[in-house]
């Protein structure tokens, strides 16, 4: 057991898919998971481990943004021996050919600010995904019949944006979408020499200010879930 973790040792598998909502990793668990077995309940953020297509996975909660999902993560990694992390999550468009409902899978991140920031000091690091993982991502969706959007996006420390200036920059130097934990995901990663990606669906559009009805949250989360699976295990 951690501090925020309730499993016991060995009750966390290698492969971990990351959703923010903690209710989405249950649903996920008891959706795609045969024998899944909740294993945290610390906080309400709940954490599933079963099998897919004999392959041991856990699903557990990330929470809302780069703080929370930093103690997860570093828990599940150091902690647990967690090897490979997918966040499965939403995001915002800020590309005009990027629709509702697309998959994005962020091959970087960049940020204003992460919860490394102390560490790294004067180093701008640069966050990306693992490539392999990456290329099997692809690789998942397009099997699935669609074509993801491959490149950066933008992880930030708040929903509520007061600064249009900034998410113009985004647009401007190509950011496909915004999110709020994919960075430090892959500063953890790159600390830690475990596997990380961030796949993502546009549920909102900043530049067209569309958003995605709840039912189809839902039918896009499962595909994330299925392309993260699928890749974890290519
Ligand atoms: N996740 C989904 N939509 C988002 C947005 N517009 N900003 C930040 N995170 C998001």
């Amino acid at each position: 057991m951690t501090i925020h973790i309730g499993a016991r040792p060995g009750e966390i598998a290698e492969t971990v898919l990351m959703p923010g909502d903690p209710l989405r990793a249950e649903w996920a668990a008891q959706t795609f998971l045969d024998d899944a077995v909740c294993v945290n309940r610390v906080r309400g953020m709940l954490g599933y481990t079963g099998t897919w297509r004999g392959h041991r996975v856990s699903i557990h909660g990330s929470g809302m943004g780069m703080p929370s999902l930093s103690i997860y993560a570093n828990e599940l990694i150091r902690d647990y021996g967690a090897k490979t992390l997918i966040r499965i999550g939403s995001c915002g468009a800020m590309q005009p050919h990027v629709g509702l409902r697309d998959i994005i899978l962020a091959m970087t991140a960049s940020s204003m600010s992460t919860p490394s920031r102390g560490i790294f000091r004067e180093l701008n690091f640069a966050p990306c995904a693992d490539w392999p993982l990456l290329r099997a991502a692809v690789a998942a969706t397009e099997a699935r019949g669609m074509t993801p959007h491959v490149g950066g996006v933008y992880s930030a420390d708040v929903f509520y944006d007061e600064r249009p200036d900034l998410n113009e920059l985004m647009t401007r130097h190509g950011i496909l979408g915004v999110e709020m934990e994919a960075a430090e995901l892959y500063n953890l990663a790159a600390r830690h020499d475990v596997r990380a990606l961030a796949v993502l669906t546009v549920s909102d559009h900043l530049l067209t200010h569309q958003a995605l009805p709840s039912e189809d949250r839902e039918r896009s989360f499962g595909e994330m879930v299925e392309i993260a699976l699928t890749a974890a295990f290519a």
